[in-house]
C-alpha cells in the first residue's frame, strides 16, 4: 500500500478541524500517517520541551528513545538546524540513533509553530532502504505546516 497524500489530506483535515491542542493532533497525525503506507515502520514525534532537548511525543511502531540532545541524531539535526533530513542509509549516517536495528532508512521533518519557533520534528523510520522521496519529504511538510502552523 502506497500513501495517497490527497486523500491523507482530505482524511487529516475533517480529523482535525476546530483541534488546537498540540498533542491530540499529534496523535491523530501519526495514527493516519502511520497506517497510509507499508514503508513506515515507526511514525512519531518529538517534542522540543526545553532548549535544546527533544523528548518522545505520541507515536506508533516499537517503543522509541524518550529524550534526544539536539547534538544528536537525525531527530536531533532535524531540530538543530531546521531542514528536512532525508536518509536514504542510516548505517553510514554518522550519528544515527538506533531505536530498532531494523531501521534502514529515515525521514525527519522539523514542525514549527504559527511564529516560525521549532516545537518538534516528525520522524518515520522504514526498515526498507532507500524508502522515502523528495516528494514524501515535501508532502509532508506541507500537512504539518497546514496542521501546526497554519
Ligand atoms: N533514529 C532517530 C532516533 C529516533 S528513533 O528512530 C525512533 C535519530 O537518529 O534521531
Amino acid at each position: 500500500m502506497r500513501v495517497d497524500y490527497e486523500l491523507l489530506v482530505k482524511n487529516l483535515s475533517a480529523l482535525t478541524e476546530g483541534e488546537t491542542d498540540p498533542i491530540a493532533l499529534m496523535a491523530t497525525v501519526v495514527c493516519e500517517v502511520h497506517h497510509s503506507d507499508d514503508r513506515f515502520d515507526w511514525t512519531g514525534f518529538y517534542r522540543v520541551t526545553e532548549p535544546g532537548v527533544l523528548k518522545i511525543g505520541p507515536y506508533q511502531g516499537g517503543h522509541g528513545c524518550l529524550v534526544i540532545p539536539f547534538s544528536r541524531g537525525v531527530c536531533g539535526a532535524a531540530a538543530r538546524t531546521g531542514q528536512i533530513q532525508l536518509v536514504p542509509d542510516v548505517d553510514v549516517y554518522d550519528g544515527h540513533i538506533a531505536c530498532a536495528s531494523s531501521t534502514k532508512s529515515e525521514l525527519v521533518i522539523p514542525v514549527c509553530d504559527s511564529q516560525g519557533k521549532t516545537v518538534a520534528v516528525f520522524d518515520i523510520d522504514s526498515d526498507r532502504p532507500d524508502a522515502f522521496t523528495q516528494a514524501d519529504a515535501d508532502a509532508l511538510a506541507k500537512i504539518l505546516g497546514v496542521i501546526f502552523s497554519g
